[in-house]
């Protein structure tokens, strides 16, 4: 108490809220809290002294992030489905919506209020808000799927993160171009956000490393801290360096390291993990060989902890526990001082359980806690990479609109989403599992799990399934509006339903595919099956193209870089549909066509859909 309080009195923060992206932000004065509950599609404002919820804001298809405009009681928060920043006054509600880039995620604003820089995740550019005027006055180039930003302290440089790569870009904020890159391992993925030392030129990025040549509970997927050297450095110098966070906590594994915080001073680190429920609280050094070192053990949280921020004093500790809808309150060393409950319950209660077993690496999902399913499918996406499975090479598949595009995996091995029970009990988790009694694991592939009936065996089970099928499908933003192709995709249209191709033959209905599950299923050699370590090809089960514009590299085992490979260099013998016979702007045609689907919302059912889902959450939308 002591401590914090003396450090309250010593420290002038160099710090101010909205320095990296996040679910929670504290206004400058320290007074309140904004929170973007993401599944509520709300945003919240909370009273820190009295600790107590003063407001729930409707807001809209998923939020992902919130900063405050200096100390102007206004705040913005970026709504990742809706394609908009929302401007809200923190007594009296929404105020304006500005129509920004597709899928905004991450949001910091400079200490006077007068900016705010957005990163969009696709198509991966920073867009610069001035806030007054209420308009976009500036878009950048970020790199493919940028999602964390952080702004330095002297504010003329934005530091932003590539999802799937981990890659960090330095963007001048004058300039508006890259002016410098911090490239990791091509096995590091899935880093959502950055923090920057307050005196220091160092940049931390917590993220994971997937190993996809290993399909094992205990090789394939590790938790890291990446550190980065912002200066410039004699050529050869290593720049970026990365601490495994698992063996740093000794033996004791912690999963998807989710967000991080730095005390105002900088010599704090705390990190949350969001697949184990606990974090770390590490000690900065000024040393580029120590770096930093943990203090103490790992401590327990909430529930799927998703976003860490401290007070400009350093002197309190925010964690928002998202499945227990609450943000938990600590001193900084960690003391629990309080919890309050940010957001109304607005999902059933089995997707909640299917979400909270979802994003869980505990037992009974897994036994060596290093991963959970969203560690490979991130809220249902891709984790953009090809795995090596048992079977063969296999690219990671969005799961949108998974309950109408059953059989499931590119094999169609198995009909139901309650059977990966089977990638629980298999070497890949090698978890416990959510049904009783044994179960014939075989070689983890092949037709076990077609036999077996495994809906209905346990309600924890059927819950994961539930949540697993319900991600919904979102339009292409390549459409000026919905319903609306261009000319070029209005011709590809053409081509893609004309006889000639026969690509709508197999790629038929609202989905794009003729999955069914009666049996026989469909499957096709499509000549994409050749691989010498393909043990179940050449038939694959036909993929929905809904959403494929977001989804390189293409084919099951990620063969093909860009669409327009899948149609020539990749269909040899035009195997997969006819298209030699097309000239070059044909091509283009098509290729426009494929990205701009889906350019009608799918509905809801089709004679192919499997009944255990939940629709689209009809999210309460501020009037505008
Ligand atoms: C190591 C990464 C990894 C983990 C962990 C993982 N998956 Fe997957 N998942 C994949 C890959 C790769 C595929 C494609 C495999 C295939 O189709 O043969 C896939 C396919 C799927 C599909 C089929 C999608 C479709 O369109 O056919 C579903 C459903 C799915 N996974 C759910 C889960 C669930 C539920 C869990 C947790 C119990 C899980 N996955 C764990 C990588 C992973
Ligand atoms: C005979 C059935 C059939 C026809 C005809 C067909 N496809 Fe396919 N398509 C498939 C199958 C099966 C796959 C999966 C093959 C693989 O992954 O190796 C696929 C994969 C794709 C993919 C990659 C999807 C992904 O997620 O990576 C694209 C794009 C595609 N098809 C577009 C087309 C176009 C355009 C045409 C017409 C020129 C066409 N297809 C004709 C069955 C078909």
């Amino acid at each position: 108490m002591l401590r914090s309080l003396l450090a309250s009195l010593l420290c002038v923060s160099p710090l101010f809220a909205g320095a990296s992206n996040s679910l929670l932000d504290v206004a400058p004065d320290g007074k309140l809290l904004a929170v973007a509950n993401t599944d509520n599609g709300t945003v919240s404002v909370v009273d820190l002294k009295s600790r107590l919820k003063l407001h729930e804001f409707p807001c809209g298809d998923h939020p992902e992030g919130v900063a405050w405009a200096g100390n102007s009681g206004t705040f913005l928060a970026t709504v990742y489905g809706d394609d908009k920043v929302l401007f809200y006054d923190a007594a009296k509600g929404h105020q304006f919506s500005l129509k920004v880039d597709d899928e905004p995620y991450g949001i910091v604003t400079t200490a006077d209020g007068k900016f705010a820089y957005v990163t969009h995740d696709y198509p991966g550019t920073v867009s610069e808000i001035d806030i007054a005027a209420r308009k976009v006055t500036r878009s950048f180039k970020a790199g493919p799927n940028a999602r964390g930003i952080a702004l330095a302290a002297d504010e003329k440089t934005l530091y932003v993160t590539e999802f799937f790569t981990s890659k960090l870009h330095a963007i001048s904020r004058d300039s508006g171009t890259i002016t410098d890159s911090w490239a990791g391992y091509d096995s590091d993925n899935l880093a959502r956000h950055v923090v920057l030392h307050p005196k220091r030129p160092k940049a931390y990025l917590s993220h994971i490393r997937s190993r996809v040549e290993a399909h094992d509970a205990r090789g394939s997927i590790f938790p890291q801290l990446s550190i980065c050297d912002l200066w410039e450095k004699p050529k050869g110098e290593k720049r970026r360096r990365s601490i495994a966070l698992d063996t740093y906590n000794d033996v004791y594994v912690i999963t998807n390291p989710w967000e991080a915080a730095l005390s105002p001073d900088g010599k704090k680190l705390y990190t949350i993990y969001a697949g184990t429920n606990d974090m770390n609280v590490s000690e900065t050094f000024d040393d580029d060989y120590r770096e930093a070192e943990r203090i103490g053990r790992a401590i327990r949280i909430g529930r799927h902890p998703r976003a860490i921020r401290l007070n400009p004093t350093g002197s309190e500790v925010y964690i928002y526990n998202t499945i227990d809808r609450s943000v938990s309150i600590h001193d900084a060393d960690m003391k629990p001082l309080g919890q309050v409950v940010v957001c109304t319950e607005a999902r059933s209660k089995d997707w909640i359980r299917g979400k909270e077993l979802f994003q869980s690496a505990l037992p009974p999902m897994g036994s060596a806690r290093w991963i959970a399913c969203s560690s490979c499918h991130p809220d249902g996406l891709t984790d953009g990479r090809v795995w090596q499975n048992p079977e063969g090479q296999r690219k990671t598949p969005n799961l949108f609109g998974l309950a109408h595009t059953h059989p499931l995996h590119w094999s169609a091995d198995r009909d139901e989403s309650q059977d990966f029970e089977y990638t629980i009990r298999g070497k890949l988790m090698r978890g416990r599992g959510l049904t009783d009694g044994s179960l014939k694991l075989g070689r983890e592939f092949g037709s076990i799990a077609l036999e077996e009936t495994m809906a209905g065996r346990s309600k924890d089970l059927d819950a994961l399934a539930m949540y697993t099928n319900s991600f919904p499908v979102r339009l292409s933003p390549h459409n000026s509006a919905p319903g609306k192709l261009s000319a070029e995709a209005e011709r590809g249209q053409k081509l893609f339903t004309g006889t000639e191709t026969q690509c709508a033959k197999c790629h038929t209905g609202s989905y794009y595919s003729d999955s069914q599950l009666k049996k026989p299923f469909n499957l096709h050699d499509v000549g994409t099956g050749t691989a010498k370590d393909e043990k179940m090809g050449p038939k694959y089960d036909t993929p929905t193209l809904l959403g494929i514009y977001r989804l390189p590299n293409y084919l099951h085992d990620g063969r093909a870089t860009t669409l327009m490979d899948v149609l020539t260099t990749h269909n040899v013998g035009d195997k997969h549909g006819k298209t030699s016979h097309l000239k070059k702007e044909e091509l283009d045609d098509l290729v426009a066509f494929l990205k701009a689907l889906p350019f009608e919302r799918p509905p809801e059912e089709t004679p192919n859909t499997v009944k255990d889902f939940e629709k689209e959450f009809m999210y309460p939308r501020p009037k505008e």
